[in-house]
């Protein structure tokens, strides 16, 4: 459940900062991307060059790099987390974070973080107990942050009580979980997702497609599904293999998608429709593959049906999500779409964005919706697809 999730591990000044090591190292090995954020203290009892390497990134300390001025951006950082998880943090990083003091990067990353917060509080026993530390810590459960509870036991004082640092493998534990708690959101609500590009052949051997390879609706689908949705994705050919947890149906054609979709859109709650899909099909299909003469050759082409606009005209209170590919007059032909199907809200991207669109791993879109234009950053498709279902989210 950890593959491909993206945490922050933000190290203090604290002795347990060598568990930091193990727990890093155990997040990795389960698939998770980690980024390490250290306070300049934490250099003092783990060296950078351990967690760089466990971590295979470079740490991050300084608001900048001090050797050519590269800025580390807290915010961008906060945006790419799912979660933000501080092991050890010591009595002086929780009393800042409970009061808002940005003074270092981990710090700053924290009050950009949009994603979950976990806290491994690590300190001598007195020091736990003392009624300024309570407070601080349930300032920070009341502000939504997750505390995993240090253990007792033999301290780095020589005194035996509660504040070590609870054990690596009972954070990942505990990371895990707060993993899962995000992902109930959807839970009880049922998704028709498309992607990829439909297929309309001209004879056996040749067809009229476009360059979708799934992965902007695949991304859309597991996002669904990571927070608890049931989700039906109706699927274009493509190489990708199908997310965790979703039911997958393989069309050719727009018209076998067409097909699938109205069967299946009435049990749902919403719709993303991300398929690149044929506006035109060739009248006939020749049985044989078409000879090839002398002359240049026609193939007459008709409408295809559109699916988003059918439905769009019979959704009911279901909600539907469209995208727009565009290659010019982007917002306006987007915002045309929105109305012309019904959409709740639609995606655009366009051809003249680099970054964007077709076959890569990333994508800048603008979500719009009647009353909005929220233009966002380039990004992962992961992480888009995870911003257009914070947006169904709030709309549900
Ligand atoms: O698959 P990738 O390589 O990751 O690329 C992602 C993508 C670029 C394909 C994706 O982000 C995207 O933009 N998908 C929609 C592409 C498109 O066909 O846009 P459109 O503007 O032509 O269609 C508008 C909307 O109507 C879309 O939601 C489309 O799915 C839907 N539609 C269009 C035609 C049709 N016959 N039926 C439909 O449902």
């Amino acid at each position: 459940m950890l593959k491909g999730k993206h945490i922050i591990l933000g190290i203090t000044g604290s002795i347990a900062a060598y568990k930091s090591a193990v727990l890093c190292r155990l997040l990795v090995s389960a698939g998770a991307e980690v980024r390490v954020i250290m306070t300049p203290l934490a250099k003092q009892f783990i060296t950078p060059l351990t967690m760089a390497t466990l971590s295979q990134h470079p740490i991050l300390v300084d608001f900048f790099n001090p050797e050519n001025g590269e800025w580390n951006s807290h915010v961008k950082l906060g945006e790419w987390a799912d979660l933000y998880l501080i092991a050890p943090a010591t009595a002086n990083t929780m009393a800042k974070m409970a009061t808002g003091v940005a003074d270092n990067l981990l710090l700053t990353t924290y009050l950009s973080a949009r994603c979950p917060v976990a806290v491994a509080p690590a300190m001598d026993l007195d020091m736990y107990a003392h009624v300024a530390t309570q407070r601080n810590m349930n300032s920070l459960r009341e502000d939504g942050v997750h505390i995993v509870e240090p253990g007792s036991g033999f301290l780095a004082s020589g005194l035996v009580g509660k504040g070590r640092m609870a054990e690596p493998e009972q954070i990942v534990e505990a990371v895990k979980a707060i993993l899962s708690e995000k992902k109930k959101s959807l839970e009880g609500k049922h998704f028709l997702v498309t992607a990829g590009a439909t297929i309309e052949p001209i004879d056996p051997v040749r067809f009229i497609s476009n360059h979708s390879s799934g992965k902007m609706g695949y991304a859309v689908a597991e996002a669904l599904a990571e927070r608890g949705a049931k989700v039906t994705l109706v699927s274009g050919r493509t190489s990708l293999p199908t997310p965790d947890g979703v039911e997958r149906v393989d069309v050719l054609s727009a018209e076998d998608m067409w097909q699938e979709c109205v069967a299946r859109f009435e049990g749902c709650d919403g719709a993303v429709m991300c398929a690149a899909v044929a506006d035109y099909t060739p009248c006939v299909v020749a049985e044989q593959k078409l000879k090839k003469g002398d002359d240049d050759m026609k193939i007459e082409l008709r409408r295809t049906k559109d699916i988003a606009a059918t439905l769009g005209a019979n959704k009911g209170g279901r909600l539907l999500v469209g995208f727009a590919m565009e290659t010019e007059h982007e917002q306006e032909h987007a915002k045309a779409k929105l109305s012309r199907k019904n959409f709740d809200f639609i995606v655009l991207n366009s051809l003249r964005e680099a970054g964007a669109g077709f076959r890569g791993d990333t994508n800048v879109v603008t979500l719009i919706d009647k009353d909005n234009v929220e233009a966002l950053p380039l990004m992962s498709k992961r992480e888009v697809a995870h911003k257009i279902v914070d947006k169904i989210e709030n709309l549900l």
